[in-house]
């Protein structure tokens, strides 16, 4: 722990230097040294700090990670030099053919390769000045990607920055860039799908996008949630590699604290790439991330620039692809789940087949335009791929005299499989649902949500929790919640009477919450948080919000029609209005503040920067979004005021770039 006596200045860096020493152990070397509670521990003094001296924060500080701000689009960065993709080959002939190529090109035979992992991420480009990360782009086209800084610095296994010492160990010059895998591990992505499938949001189909579609969020706090992973495998100094080994690049990067891939080979042939090839072909089950091959790259430098590219890839590098992990077998029956939103997915009921390992007894079909573009009937032999996707899927439909086709047509039903309650499909929309909040089947699910921590933040109340309150008929609505007795609680298991009475406590607690958290709570398709505080704001209490029509709903700050029209047909539903009078029964918060939001700043976009003197930027933020403004976390074209305080400093001058009306808080007070 520093000393008291010494300067916040030195104590801050002291306690930083801790953070990122734990972090590398952590994020990096995945050999954790202290518990999570304790490296939060450290991270809440280095807060409290800043807190109390704002003036040491700095742009690489371990707190800065986490942004939070939205953000209007990316802006487009030119790459230093092109971020070149790779050929694939899929057979060892095809890559004996491109190491004879490799042969004839260079006039050698001794060529020595490193064999790497090919992650299934995306590529992403780091740019460092005197040590710190200034930079985070993605690929783009090759020769333009985004500028994704403030998501990147989110992820932990990327170096805020690099001591000058480590540089100059590792001899690396103190600006350099680095380019590597960014992806999101297996864990995570089951957790995000899980979410988002209990938030009525639709799932990403693996890793990859789920990696893209992360890092080019528009909130960099929804980016730090999702724990994405970075691996480096290139090192350049003005658009060009560095060193004069591409194994030599890889030592230096793990000297320096970046996070480089252990399993890599440096191999003298191709024989002893295909070795590596097969190892990795079974080993790849036991990874905690995707990969879909395996890239194997020249190593000398010096060769790698005389074998120059071809198009947009190297001759230098191939990728060997696996093939998917798929297997063939009888599609007996489609049957149809109910999710949370009561979305109906038809998930196809398979004869056993063994897939890289595990045994597959159904995979999804999403949804009725997917079973359409796969001309899929019940009783076709189907093709099935594992990839990372959560659930295995259907590929296509197998079509050949082996295997005779299926005759029975799937529909969708016209009821619900688990209430009865006649099925909607919105016009324009694919998917089929229940609409019935009473439904069994998203019961758990909805009570899940509605007790979630952004929700009605019922602590204590988890999986296992609901599950037994749901199986024992003891909660079949959000409102019978706030029937629970002590008893009710005392009757199930590992429930003791303190535990009892804390979550007792909890839910009378989550009466007190705002309108606006219960309107979210109760799980209208497509109202989220931000949606659900609108509708609060404007119609000031439930009962106004019941008996909304359409036009009214749309008059509401960023309700469009399909919006609209799914919270009329909530609200049409009997059961729903029933449930409403009991949660106002039950005394939960049913009426708030009417906010009369300004239309003066209508559809203008707002930056704030620096010091501000007569206000917080919580206050002027909120007198911009009062008159209708938004207020964004970065300066882009779509800018139309930075409001500069003292000490602006990079955002002034990209307003000055872009050309960016500047004003002080004398002109925003005039603005207002
Ligand atoms: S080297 C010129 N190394 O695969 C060198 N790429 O299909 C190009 N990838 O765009 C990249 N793992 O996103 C390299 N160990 C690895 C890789 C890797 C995954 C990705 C990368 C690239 C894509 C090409």
């Amino acid at each position: 722990m520093a000393a008291k006596s010494k300067d916040p200045d030195q104590k801050i860096e002291s306690l930083r230097e801790k953070i990122r020493h734990h972090e590398r152990l952590y994020y990096v070397l995945d050999q954790p040294e202290i518990s999570d509670a304790d490296f939060d521990k450290l991270m809440q003094q280095v807060k409290d700090l800043e807190a109390e001296h704002p003036d040491l924060i700095t742009a690489d500080s371990p707190t800065q990670r986490v942004g939070g701000k939205p953000r209007e689009g990316f802006v487009k960065i030119a790459h230093s030099s092109p971020m070149l993709s790779l050929d694939n080959t899929y057979s060892e002939e095809e890559l004996r053919d491109w190491e004879r190529r490799v042969h004839e090109l260079s006039g050698r035979r001794d060529v020595d390769y490193v064999c790497e992992l090919k992650l299934d991420g995306m590529s992403l480009a780091l740019i460092y000045e005197d040590g710190k990360l200034v930079r985070g782009i993605t690929r783009g086209d090759g020769s333009i990607g985004e500028d994704v800084t403030l998501n990147v610095r989110t992820v932990r296994s990327v170096p805020l920055s690099v001591p000058k010492e480590k540089l100059k160990k590792a001899g690396i010059p103190p600006d350099f860039e680095v380019r590597g895998e960014l992806l999101m591990p297996l864990a995570a992505f089951k957790r995000m799908n899980e979410e988002r499938e209990r938030k009525g949001l639709s799932l990403f189909a693996n890793p990859r996008n789920a990696t893209a579609g992360t890092v080019r969020q528009l909130e960099s706090r929804v980016t730090a949630e999702r724990r994405l992973d970075y691996f480096s495998y290139m090192l350049l100094k003005n658009g060009r590699t560095y060193f004069d080994r591409h194994s030599k690049t890889l030592d230096a990067l793990d000297a320096a604290g970046f996070k480089v891939n252990q399993s890599r080979k440096l191999v003298h042939n191709i024989d002893e790439a295909w070795t590596f090839i097969r190892q990795w072909e079974e080993k790849r089950e036991s990874l905690p991330y995707e990969i879909d091959g395996i890239v194997i790259k020249v190593d000398r430098t010096a060769l790698q620039d005389e074998l120059g590219f071809t198009g947009k890839a190297p001759r230098w590098a191939i990728a060997y692809k696996y093939a998917a992990r798929a297997g063939i077998t009888k599609l007996e029956d489609i049957r149809v789940q109910v999710g949370r939103t009561g979305k109906l997915t038809p998930v196809a009921m398979l004869a056993p087949v063994l897939i890289g390992g595990t045994t597959v007894r159904n995979a999804t079909l999403h949804n009725m335009d997917e079973i359409g573009r796969l001309g899929v009937k019940i009783g076709d032999w189907v093709q099935v791929e594992r990839g990372g996707d959560v659930i295995p899927k259907v590929a296509k439909v197998i079509e050949d005299k082996d295997h005779p086709r299926g005759t029975r047509t799937f529909e969708m039903p016209e009821k619900c499989p688990v209430c009865g309650t006649k099925v909607v499909r919105t016009e324009g929309e694919v998917d089929y649902r229940c609409v019935n909040a009473n439904c069994p089947a998203k019961l758990r699910e909805t009570i899940l949500h509605f007790a979630s921590r952004g929700v009605m933040n019922i602590d204590g109340m988890g999986d296992a929790l609901v599950n037994q309150l749901t199986e024992r008929g003891l909660v079949k609505n959000v409102a019978d919640l706030y029937k629970l007795t002590k008893a009710d609680f005392l009757s199930l298991e590992r429930m003791g009477d303190k535990s009892a009475q804390n979550i007792l406590d909890e839910i009378a607690n989550s009466k007190k919450l705002p309108l606006e958290r219960v309107i979210y709570g109760l799980g209208i398709r497509m109202v989220g948080e931000r949606t659900a505080q609108f509708l609060s704001e404007h119609f000031g209490s439930m009962e106004a919000l019941e008996s909304a029509g359409i036009e009214e709903l749309q008059s509401v700050n960023e309700v469009g029609p399909r919006i609209a029209e799914s919270i009329v047909e909530f609200f049409g539903i009997a059961a729903n209005r029933k449930l409403i009078g009991r949660l106002r029964e039950a005394g939960l918060t049913l009426t708030g503040q009417k906010k009369q939001r300004g239309s003066k700043l209508a559809g203008k976009t707002f930056v704030l920067t620096g010091t501000l003197v007569h206000f917080t930027r919580d206050e002027a933020k909120q007198m911009i979004e009062d008159a209708g403004g938004k207020v964004t976390g970065s300066v882009s074209k779509k800018t139309d005021y930075v409001v500069a305080g003292a000490d602006a400093g990079s955002k002034l001058d990209k307003a000055k770039e872009l050309g960016v009306k500047v004003i002080d808080e004398k002109g925003m007070k005039g603005i207002l």
